[in-house]
């Protein structure tokens, strides 16, 4: 898989005696990474951005960006389909979101949340009291928790930060936290399925699936079985134990997700998600997926 960085350590870091394990340290370049892109987006101006995300820098170490900066043209250009695909990624499923607040939605919950700002820069979650639930391994909570009170100085109100393994735990830290069963919800699990053995990402949908209120969505984004090969899951792979991580072939996801109760009503390539936005498609990689399910 294309990476953007080496650069191991967290902005949150503050005491010598964390210590990442290799596991924890590819958790936290995968998210340190979508926090880039959005920040590269954040930096262009005005009018030729999709979004603003004035936040995303805080969950960037100094080495971190510097070496984003040092970037010589040629890894850059090497790079940068990955940075405007997540880019792209972001915008869509912020336009599902707004979507969602306009339709009352009264929680979002966000699975491998990792750094996502969207409890933080879209107002009219705070403004609507929709509870926002961020799910995330114990370590990148707490991470995250300490980041934001450093700079923030205070936790939101709405904003529930979830301590959960997919792979390990089920769904009690989340009902625990205030998640609400039926209650009308929006679910992004955004850059997360192809970090997971197929079985956790299958737990979260049965759990959407559950008790769900009629009008729920779950927003998630895939990439074929094809396109998983190509890019190798370097050492995500050995950390699922030799599992290979969810991928599945765009033709099928109608009959896979049946099984759970569900129906895709959006199964888009990337590609035509970018031909939306900019009228054309120059994403180099054709086996990207963008999907929404609601309950059959
Ligand atoms: C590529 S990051 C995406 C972060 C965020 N969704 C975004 O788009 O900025 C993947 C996230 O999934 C989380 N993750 C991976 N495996 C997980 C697991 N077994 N349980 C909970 N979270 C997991 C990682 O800790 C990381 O924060």
């Amino acid at each position: 898989m294309a990476t953007l960085t080496t650069s191991s350590k967290p902005a949150w870091m503050i005491s010598s005696d964390d210590v990442l394990s290799h596991e924890q340290t590819d958790a936290h370049i995968s998210a340190m990474g979508c926090a880039l892109m959005r920040h590269i987006e954040s930096l262009k101006p005005a009018p030729n951005r999709l979004f603003l995300d004035p936040y995303a820098k805080l969950f960037l170490s100094e080495a971190h960006l510097r070496e984003y900066r040092a970037l010589d043209e040629k890894t850059y250009r090497q790079n940068s389909w990955l940075v405007w695909l997540g880019a792209l990624r972001e915008k869509f499923f912020d336009d599902c979101l707004t979507q969602a607040i306009q339709n009352d939605i009264r929680q979002l919950v966000i699975p491998g949340a990792g750094y996502d700002t969207r409890a933080l820069r879209i107002q009219k979650l705070k403004d609507r009291e929709i509870l926002v639930f961020e799910v995330d391994q114990a370590f990148m909570i707490e991470g995250k928790r300490r980041q934001l009170l450093d700079h923030l100085h205070t936790i939101p109100a709405h904003l529930r930060l979830v301590s959960m393994d997919f792979h390990r735990d089920e769904f009690a830290p989340l009902l625990n936290s205030g998640y609400g069963m039926g209650r009308k919800s929006l679910f992004i699990a955004q850059a997360l399925s192809y970090y997971l053995a197929p079985f956790a990402f299958e737990k979260i949908l049965q759990f959407f699936a559950v008790n769900q209120h009629p009008e729920s969505r779950f927003l998630f984004d895939y990439v074929d079985v094809i396109t998983m090969e190509q890019m190798g899951g370097g050492s995500y792979w050995d950390n699922l134990n030799g599992n290979r991580p969810f991928s599945i072939d765009p033709d099928v996801l109608e009959e896979y997700v049946s099984q759970f109760g569900l129906k895709a009503v959006l199964n888009e390539p990337m590609t035509t998600i970018e031909k939306k936005y900019t009228g054309e498609a120059t994403l180099p990689v054709d086996g990207w997926y963008m999907a929404e399910c609601e309950l059959a």
